[in-house]
């Protein structure tokens, strides 16, 4: 075990947090069509190649999460993803599951599927050097959502999935995603967040699962992101500390935010505001994926062989996802 806490301990210390590098064939072929480049396999590796390259990957970034078909890939230089990423002192990760499907007896709402075969895969994501794991969970608001049946059973599946990952030798993030999608104000937004989140937590303990060798992803507390209400940053971070507090063991030693649809700009802010207010003994850090990687996908491809400016676009993003980690960001800094 100890183990585990010395990899969590990598991932989360000393103003780092993950690059959340993960999108599914779909989703990347979605992004890279919004900036008009063109999804292949070579231009996939080629973007995060440039990424997992760069300075920041020292300096801001403990861990990345790979999706199945980057784990497998060789950087130009002949290193394989996975060396790339430990050359620079940064853990690499894998998400594991394999997508959220229609829940049964349910419209509308998801449950996350992958644990069939799950031991064997993980075992072959080890060998290849993976030790930290994802796993994600999404739920939505609205008036009935998310239901029991959702909380119940995505609940379960996590801490199945973490179980077993802890008996590999890796560390499970466990991200039950709340979306910020509808018309719900923020206090709905904590309320939901609060049984979501606690329901993982009953689960996890009876898998027997060692929470200190575990990292929690979760959604900031924000309105919804058609709702209207506009509510400064503090007010954000104290909301989500507030559920933060009630709802997740001490013995968590740390949490990385997704970025969920923020700007990259909102991200870095409610996150600094966070750090400022944090009175918890949680490390409070981020895993984002669109918000460090907007700003690069764009420069890069209108200059798709212009490295080094590519990567100045992201070392700037990380370096202010970084500060914001200590509490140490500004808007001037950021503007810079
Ligand atoms: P975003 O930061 O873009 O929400 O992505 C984080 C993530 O890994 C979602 O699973």
């Amino acid at each position: 075990m100890s183990e585990l806490y010395s990899i969590t301990k990598k991932i989360i210390s000393g103003g780092k947090g993950i690059l959340a590098a993960d999108e599914s064939t779909g989703t990347m072929t979605k992004r890279l069509d919004s900036v008009n480049v063109k999804s292949t396999a070579e231009n996939r590796l080629l973007f995060r190649e440039t990424l997992l390259s760069s300075q920041s990957m020292k300096d801001c970034i403990g861990g990345v999460i790979l999706y199945d078909e980057t784990i497998k890939q060789t950087a130009s230089n002949k290193k394989t993803i996975p060396e790339l990423i430990e050359s620079s002192g940064t853990v690499p990760g894998i998400k594991v599951d394999t997508g959220a499907k229609i829940l049964a007896n349910s419209t509308k709402e998801k449950i996350t599927e992958g644990l069939d075969g799950l031991r064997e895969r993980l075992k072959e994501y080890y060998k290849l050097g993976a030790r930290f794991t994802k796993w994600r969970a999404v739920y939505i608001i609205s008036e009935n959502f998310p239901s029991k049946l959702a909380i119940h059973t995505n609940a379960h599946a996590l801490a199945r999935y973490a179980a077993l990952v802890q008996e590999t030798g890796m560390v499970p993030i466990i991200e039950p995603e709340v979306l910020m999608d509808g018309t719900h104000n923020a206090e709905d937004c904590l309320m939901k967040t609060s049984e979501v989140l606690k329901k993982c937590y009953d689960e996890l303990i009876l898998n027997k699962v060692d929470l200190k060798g575990t990292i929690l992803k979760p959604n900031m507390i924000l309105p919804g992101s058609t709702s209207g209400e506009k509510i400064e940053s503090k007010k954000i971070a104290e909301l989500t500390l507030k559920c933060l507090k009630e709802s997740v063991p001490s013995d968590v030693p740390g949490i990385a935010f997704l970025s969920g649809g923020q700007t990259e700009k909102e991200a870095a802010e409610n996150l600094n505001e966070i750090n400022k207010l944090n009175n918890t003994n949680f490390v409070m850090t981020y895993s984002y994926g669109r918000a460090l990687q907007q700003s690069a996908l764009k420069f890069w491809s209108n200059n798709i062989k212009d490295i080094n400016g590519t990567q100045n676009t992201f070392n700037h993003r990380a370096k202010m996802c970084s500060l914001a980690a200590q509490g140490k960001w500004t808007a001037e800094i950021e503007n810079k």
